[in-house]
């Protein structure tokens, strides 16, 4: 375990396309905030980096789906998010974006730093392209089945079935994400970081960060997988124009691939942290000082990302002739998946709770609590409601919130509000005592190995303990029979609320706080020294605040509502149609549209899917063959009303020449109706 006084921390860059939901917070955020807070008790010198991902296709792709433009879902959602994870407790220095302008500087200044080294490569390859949207279609803009597991639905960077990552050319039956179509094959070229060269350095580099502080097993799995398979090159442009632009002739369309900034994102948003409280250069001494230690938090799909290409990286910068060396993570603790109700958190399912909701029907300690001993830190874990429920009442509301009640208000009533004296000992308080003293340090080993959930169990453990020492010393007797027996028990009580105020502090921040401020005592718990909680007690004389309800019981019909209502919006939304490329009012002018009526329609032979129609259109009498038959007998079409398009070049179906195409709609159950003008008009009028 590396013990250092200077400590770096960053939470995984949050894709700025939807709310944060619990799953996130379950991987990255709670764990990083509790392990902060943590080492600032302990009085190291910590900062805390976050900020929004914003480029990448799943911007782009939420930007298209919605018909606006990327710059409106990133402001939307960085915002949010930003609230949100404020409104959950996260103590970040600084909440950054990748769209700013220092953020594409530094993102450029490495690029073009490996650009001037010789360090990329650039290839001519091919790809795919949809030439009904007019562009090339990256990542996750096609989809198709997964050469490995056979999901149909792969996305084109990764099959999330199984977890392969795919590059868009491997899958089977590939389809454009923009329009459905079958995309073509173009030629395009991309600058490549020759990952595969640094293969050996970065297993070394794994395997002595592993050493010196102890890497989680699944991220040394995830890891070894990787180095297994043979790192390849990885091409950091993409054919995209959201993003950074590519600052290098010939690459004026091009931006930097998302993953190759949003790594840089921890480093522009330290400096713009150091910016903003003045200290330009106060980034340097966590980034480039060698006894910084790095700790980066992350949710375990982005292992890859924080094991190997951004050591990779940075491994690069510093093989230059420049004086600034970075630091490489000394750990990149991942955990793995939070799971809603049993099932998989989705956002296009609806399945799972958005920070931003949960946060106005509960406070958020006890979720941050609850979260904290359901962390997937060794594999998948559930939050359920009922859990939560338990949690909250049996543990925070039962136990913590119970014994620190009890002690003020026993103090209250029976030395009005003052706190006794400690005189002679007895073995219940040596116990207590002992208790005490070992928990700030055992407490303490897990979150330095980032053993959270263990961590604040032993937590609650010593509220248990603490609860179970007043019980069985009676203080209500000794106060007839022996006061300063009573005394001392009361004395100790206190002296344990103290310490679990400041020990429960990473945890529970507010609750902790409100417990500083019933015993009266000045300052902040989270501004206490960690190693000196249980060491110090509250001075006999000292007078104490009023007690407080902590923590409010969830009772069981709120429970039965939140169970209630999972049901309704988890019908799955039909899968909405991914929106069109936008055009411009003269490309839709292109388009002719005309009202059509139709007088003859008859099947077309040896064809199940399609009606042969004889329309007529103003004067003139055309035929048009569509694939209606499985919706529509001919007689029911006879006499109506139709739209079609009047200027499609004619094509033959099935040996029958069209000439011309009827419109109709269709939704995802597979229905389809042809669309009719609402009232009567006369037949070759314009539709616009
Ligand atoms: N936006 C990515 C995700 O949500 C995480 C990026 S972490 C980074 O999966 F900082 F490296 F960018
Ligand atoms: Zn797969």
């Amino acid at each position: 375990m590396i013990n250092a006084q200077r400590i770096l921390v960053t939470a995984a860059l949050p894709y700025a396309n939807g709310p944060i939901h619990l799953g996130h917070l379950a991987g990255a955020y709670l764990p990083s905030d509790i392990y902060v807070r943590f080492q600032r008790l302990r009085g190291r010198e910590v900062v805390f980096i976050c900020g929004s991902d914003e480029h990448g296709v799943p911007i782009t792709l939420s930007a298209d789906k919605e018909g606006v433009s990327p710059q409106v879902v990133v402001d939307r959602y960085h915002e949010m998010n930003k609230a949100a994870f404020e409104q959950f407790g996260m103590s970040f220095d600084n909440y950054s974006r990748t769209s700013l302008p220092l953020h594409h500087r530094t993102a450029q200044e490495f690029l073009l730093e490996f650009h001037r080294r010789g360090i990329l490569k650039e290839k001519k390859e091919k790809q795919f392209y949809d030439d009904q949207a007019n562009m090339f279609l990256p990542d996750r803009y096609v989809e198709g089945t997964c050469p490995v597991c056979a999901n149909p639905d792969a996305r084109g960077d990764q099959c999330e079935k199984c977890g392969t990552y795919l590059n868009p050319m491997e899958l089977i039956n590939p389809r454009s994400k923009i329009t459905g179509r079958t995309p073509v094959v173009r030629e395009t070229s991309h600058w490549y970081f020759p990952l595969g060269d640094y293969q050996a350095r970065l297993e070394q580099y794994v395997r002595e960060a592993d050493e010196r502080d102890g890497w989680k097993e699944n991220v040394l799995q995830y890891c070894r997988g990787w180095f297994k398979d043979g790192l390849q090159d990885r091409a950091v442009t993409r054919d995209l124009d959201w993003g950074v632009k590519v600052p290098l002739p010939g690459y004026e369309n091009k931006v930097i691939y998302v993953w190759f900034d949003a790594v840089l994102g921890y480093i522009s948003s330290s400096r713009e942290w150091s910016e903003r409280i003045g200290k330009p250069d106060a980034w340097r001494k966590f980034w480039l000082d060698k006894d910084t230690k790095y700790v980066a938090f992350i949710g375990k799909d982005n292992v890859v990302f924080h094991c190997i290409v951004f050591p990779a990286m940075l491994m690069a910068w510093n093989d230059g002739e420049r004086t600034e060396k970075y630091v490489l993570p000394a750990n990149v603790p991942a955990n793995e998946f939070l799971n809603f109700e049993g099932e998989k958190f989705s956002k296009s399912r609806g399945w799972g709770i958005d920070v931003k909701d949960i946060l106005t029907r509960y406070p958020a300690d006890p979720l941050r609590y609850y979260i904290a001993v359901a962390l997937p830190e060794y594999r998948d874990s559930d939050f359920t409601w009922k859990d939560f429920q338990a949690r909250t009442n049996n543990e925070l509301a039962d136990i913590l919130g119970n014994f620190v009640n009890r002690t003020l208000a026993f103090a209250g009533r029976t030395f009005k509000g003052v706190v006794p004296e400690r005189k002679e000992l007895d073995r219940l308080d040596r116990e207590m005592d002992e208790i005490l003293s070992r928990t700030p340090g055992l407490v303490g080993d897990r979150f330095e190995q980032y053993h959270f959930r263990e961590g604040v169990l032993e937590i609650m453990n010593l509220a248990r303990a603490a609860n179970k020492y007043f019980n069985d010393s009676e203080p209500w007797k000794t106060a007839k029979a022996d006061i300063d027996r009573c005394g001392t028990t009361i004395n100790t009580s206190l002296r344990v609320a103290r310490a679990l105020a400041i020990l429960a502090s990473p945890v529970i921040p507010s609750s902790s706080e409100k417990i500083w401020k019933m015993l009266n005592l000045p300052g902040e718990a989270a501004r206490q020294s960690w190693d000196d909680a249980a060491g110090t007690g509250i001075p006999s004389g000292h007078r104490l605040g009023t007690p407080e309800i902590l923590f409010t019981k969830i009772e069981d019909d709120v429970i039965d509502a939140e169970l209630r209502n999972l049901t309704q919006p988890l019908s799955p939304p039909p899968p909405a149609e991914p929106a069109k490329q936008s055009v411009t009012m003269e490309d839709f002018k292109r388009i002719d549209l005309r009202v059509a009526r139709v007088v003859e329609a008859e099947n077309v032979p040896k064809s199940q899917k399609l009606l042969k129609l004889q329309v007529e259109i103003g004067g003139e009498r055309r035929q048009v063959v569509a694939g209606i038959a499985q919706h529509y007998k001919p007689e029911e079409l006879i006499g109506k009303s139709i739209v079609v398009v009047y200027n499609l070049q004619p094509a033959k179906l099935m040996g029958q020449e069209s000439q011309g195409m009827l419109l109709a709609a269709s939704d995802s159950s597979g229905k389809l109706v042809f669309i009719t003008p609402s009232a009567e008009i006369q037949s070759g009028s314009v539709v616009k």
